[in-house]
């Protein structure tokens, strides 16, 4: 599908098709195609809980203030941002050493740099973790939408109790949830909303 096409038929898909599982591996080759989005300093501070068992479903549904979705949905993806992915312990910095050809004193002012731009306040750890997980979540609609795979974003969520009941750790942050499955054909969804375009909300300085 062409990038025109996917932006312009994605929707958030109110209702999903209960019988229409959504397979292992295309949901793998999805995240996997849609992990290829950008992150400051290629840091990926994200993962994400996929939730697809009964039990599981029934928990999330809970704490999303019993939207229907959740429980329709053959899979739904939390997607969790990691406030102090700037850290040593990220793989992703051995990483950058072997592809800089082992060059330590480049790979530590990158460390120094990322700890400060992005450790250096609550506030700055937390736009971090949410920008970076925010651009995954949006690459992750438009890809299943290419797989033909409908989805739906949620933030009418209880994040608090999502962190606690699904064991996320200190650092991390749910930013949203994404439900992925198929579009229930026998339902209708509503029109899409038009948007305010680029006069109405940008500034030429
Ligand atoms: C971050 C985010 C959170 C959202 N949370 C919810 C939600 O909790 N429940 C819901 O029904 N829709 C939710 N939506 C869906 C929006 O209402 C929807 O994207 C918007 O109305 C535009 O419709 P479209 O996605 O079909 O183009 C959310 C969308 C985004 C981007």
């Amino acid at each position: 599908m062409d990038t025109k096409t996917l932006f312009s038929e994605r929707r958030s898909a109110t209702f999903f098709n209960k019988d229409k599982q959504i397979e292992d591996q295309l949901l793998k080759d999805i995240i996997n195609l849609a992990l290829e989005a950008p992150s400051a300093f290629n840091l990926q501070p994200w993962r994400i809980i996929v939730v697809k068992s009964e039990e599981s479903k029934r928990k999330l549904f809970n704490l999303s203030n019993q939207q229907d979705k959740v429980l329709e949905a053959p899979a739904t993806l939390i997607i969790i941002g990691n406030k102090e992915g700037y850290a040593d312990s990220n793989p992703v910095w051995t990483e950058m050493l072997q592809s800089v050809g082992g060059d330590e004193k480049m790979v530590n002012g990158a460390k120094e740099a990322a700890a400060f731009l992005y450790g250096s306040s609550d506030e700055r750890k937390l736009k971090f973790a949410e920008s970076n997980a925010g651009l995954l979540s949006m690459a992750i609609m438009i890809t299943a939408k290419e797989y033909g795979v409908d989805s739906h974003p949620m933030s009418g969520i209880d994040f608090d109790g999502i962190h606690k009941e699904f064991s996320l750790k200190e650092e991390e942050s749910a930013v949203m949830t994404i439900g992925l499955g198929y579009y229930d054909t026998t339902k209708e969804l509503y029109p899409r909303r038009p948007r305010r375009l680029f006069d109405e909300i940008a500034t030429i300085v």
